[in-house]
């Protein structure tokens, strides 16, 4: 989504992410994995949002699952193409208005919807995901609950550091239903100076108890819990199974 100056996670960012970030994904893609043997038993389609880097694409596609691999930012597609090469396709789709294909199963990492700019979009996005699902299909997505903004005020900026690449994150809440993450990123030019790009995500959070009854008028049952399987994810980050009946 569009935040008034383009996609999140330009070029910069989006390596640095991708070089400094994967335990994230690496974490989740155990439990997903599991969630996801029925789908592979029978061929099934997964559609990935938000597919990064490809960081879980590449574990899925690896277990032999069928992907469509999909985020908005076009950086994180060149880096996706390039790190996984067995996926059906991978392509842009922005949430929450392009159109998403009919999957067997749709997965999210990494707090996707709430990047969206409100509520309302967020409901939209999850409507979708819902409606994209085929017969006996299933969803797993992360996403920012309510807490996750209470469990971070008035937290210090942090710090991260690879070899060639820098992140600094400040984060604040301005509203109990925003976190605002601004993230300063440098990265090491060919010739070793260092050349800086700043990034200010806003996200949205929700009350994510509030899923199940919205998506109930859907055919998807979802229950909400801390973790895909028996990873420790940060306080805060819900995940939402959706499954919809054969
Ligand atoms: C924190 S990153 C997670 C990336 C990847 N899933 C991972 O775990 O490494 C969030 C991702 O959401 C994508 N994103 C943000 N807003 C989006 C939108 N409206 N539609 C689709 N993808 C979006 C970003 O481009 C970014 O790749």
């Amino acid at each position: 989504m569009s935040h008034g100056h383009g996609p999140y996670y330009r070029r910069d960012l989006a390596l640095a992410h991708h070089l400094g970030y994967g335990f994230h994904a690496e974490a989740c893609a155990p439990g997903i994995l599991a969630l996801l043997e029925p789908v592979l038993a029978r061929g099934g389609l997964v559609l990935e949002l938000g597919c990064g880097s490809g960081l879980l694409t590449r574990e899925l596609v690896g277990a032999g699952h069928r992907v469509i691999a999909t985020d908005a930012s076009p950086a994180m597609l060149d880096l996706a193409r390039g790190h996984v090469t067995d996926a059906d396709d991978i392509r842009r789709l922005t949430l929450p208005d392009d159109p998403l294909p009919p999957a067997d199963a749709v997965v999210s990492v990494g707090h996707v919807l709430s990047y969206l700019p409100g509520a309302d979009a967020i409901t939209a996005a999850l409507t979708a995901i819902a409606r994209a699902l085929r017969p006996g299909g299933l969803f797993a997505i992360d996403l920012c609950d309510l807490s996750y903004g209470q469990n971070r005020r008035g937290s210090p900026p942090l710090g991260r550091a690879g070899e060639d690449w820098a992140i600094i994150t400040a984060t604040s809440l301005p509203a109990p239903d925003r976190f605002i993450c601004q993230i300063t990123v440098f990265m090491r030019n060919d010739d070793g100076s260092w050349r800086r790009d700043d990034e200010r995500h806003d996200n949205v959070l929700i009350d994510t108890a509030r899923v199940p009854g919205l998506l109930a008028g859907e055919g998807v049952e979802v229950s909400v819990t801390s973790a895909f399987g028996a990873e420790q994810l940060p306080t805060g980050l819900a995940v939402l199974i959706g499954r919809r009946a054969p």
